[in-house]
């Protein structure tokens, strides 16, 4: 019997056991392991470029490649619109950058994004016994997970929460439009990109233990010079080009298909999603719990406790359709799949066809 999940209370969809598996937290491709994990694609193009080995030999990346995001993305700099994707269609890195961005960036921006292109040790690629690589290791750089400024959906396991099965699977947000956000971090709201910049390296990278850090050659950048020149580059990062919003970022009558307006009067509607995802940039800037753990048990995924996430940023949906896979730890695969998500925790009842036209609106955004 298909039972029609929309119409049942979350009470009983969580004594019933019947929560699409899909929608539950998503664990780590070894949870009790973790560390950083990278998609295939981009292990075997910075081999080609820089003969750095990124490959664990305990692990691979989980998901196929065909639901990731676009590589290499397209690179949009807010100071110069003027000339669309800067990359070239390339992977930037530390090989080609001076190549491609002197006479585009200042100096300082420059030195910036060579430090974000710079390998630095971490907890499972450095050069000590306990690595998950053959070869002793140079480290990553920043732009391994935020591959040309933006996703591969490069995973790993967040630094502050403990015992390992309550940690989350967290999915490389897109650093595209951070100079537009207020919080960073899926859950610690950092406030500064200075800040995020900054944490990173000392504690993300090596799982919040300050002692394996030291151990292992963490690299401690100074705050006054690397890390805002680091920083100042990251705020450069645009989002991509949406051809069919006005400058209230709505769509444009005239530019717009029917199924993408009606889409865009459920989302501000019935859907109730500019609640939380305002216009221009459909965020808040806020975090909100959004309480998925009323429709399920606690109950152990490979490894993962699946219980209560807590409050979680309102990531941005301007460029959504380029960040594949959703939701903090990228459970869900695709937009339809965020649709049917939120239409279920969110007891909207929406019909086919609404679901359908809030799908077609989101990829304009
Ligand atoms: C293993 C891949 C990986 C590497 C390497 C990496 N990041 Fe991240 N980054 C992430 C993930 C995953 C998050 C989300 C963290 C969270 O939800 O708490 C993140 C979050 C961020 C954010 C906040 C974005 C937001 O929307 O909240 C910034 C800024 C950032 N990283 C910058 C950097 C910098 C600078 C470096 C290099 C020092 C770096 N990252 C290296 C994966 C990575
Ligand atoms: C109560 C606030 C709230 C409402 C209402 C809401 N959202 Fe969200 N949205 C969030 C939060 C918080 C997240 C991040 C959740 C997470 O990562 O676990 C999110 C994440 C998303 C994402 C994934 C973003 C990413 O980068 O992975 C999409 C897509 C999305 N929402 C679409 C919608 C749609 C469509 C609606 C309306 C049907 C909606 N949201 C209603 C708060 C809200």
């Amino acid at each position: 019997m298909r039972v029609k999940l929309p119409a049942t209370k979350p009470e009983e969809i969580r004594e019933q056991g019947i929560f699409p598996n899909g929608f539950l937290p998503l664990p780590h491709p070894n949870h009790a392991e973790g560390g950083m994990v990278f998609p295939k694609f981009h292990i075997d193009e910075v081999k080609k470029q820089e003969g750095r080995g990124l490959t664990r030999f305990d692990l691979d990346f989980d998901l196929p490649d065909h639901f990731l995001p676009e590589f290499p993305a397209p690179i949009f700099l807010t100071t110069r619109p003027d000339l669309g994707d800067v990359s070239k269609g390339k992977l930037v890195t530390v090989m080609n950058y001076y190549e491609l961005f002197n006479g585009i960036l200042n100096p300082k921006q420059l030195e910036g994004l060579r430090l974000l292109l710079t390998p630095f040790p971490q907890q499972q690629f450095n050069q000590t016994e306990d690595r998950r690589t053959e070869e002793p290791s140079r480290g990553v750089v920043c732009f391994e997970c935020h591959a040309n400024g933006h996703t591969n959906a490069s995973t790993h396991l967040v630094g502050d929460i403990r015992p390992q099965e309550f940690r989350h699977r967290i999915d490389t947000p897109s650093l595209r439009g951070v100079n537009i956000q207020r919080l960073f971090g899926s859950q610690r709201a950092l406030k500064s990109v200075e800040d995020f910049t900054e944490f990173e390296q000392r504690a993300a990278y090596f799982d919040g233990d300050p002692v394996i850090a030291q151990k292992k050659g963490v690299n401690v950048l100074d705050r006054g010079s690397q890390v805002h020149a680091m920083a100042e580059l990251q705020e450069l990062l645009d989002f991509p080009p949406a051809p069919k919003l006005d400058v209230f970022g709505k769509l444009d009558a005239a530019k717009a298909t029917e199924s993408e307006l009606r889409g865009q009067k459920v989302f501000f509607g019935n859907g109730q999603c500019s609640a939380c995802h305002a216009p221009p940039y459909y965020t808040d800037n806020l975090m909100h719990n959004l309480k998925v753990e009323r429709f399920y048990k606690p109950h152990m995924i490979n490894g993962r406790m699946a219980s209560a996430d807590g409050p979680i940023k309102t990531f941005p949906l301007r460029g959504i359709k380029d960040s594949p896979t959703y939701l903090h730890d990228g459970r869900l695969l695709t937009l339809d799949d965020t649709v049917e998500f939120f239409n279920l925790i969110l007891e909207l009842k929406l019909g086919e066809q609404d679901k359908k036209d809030l799908v077609a609106f989101m990829r304009q955004l």
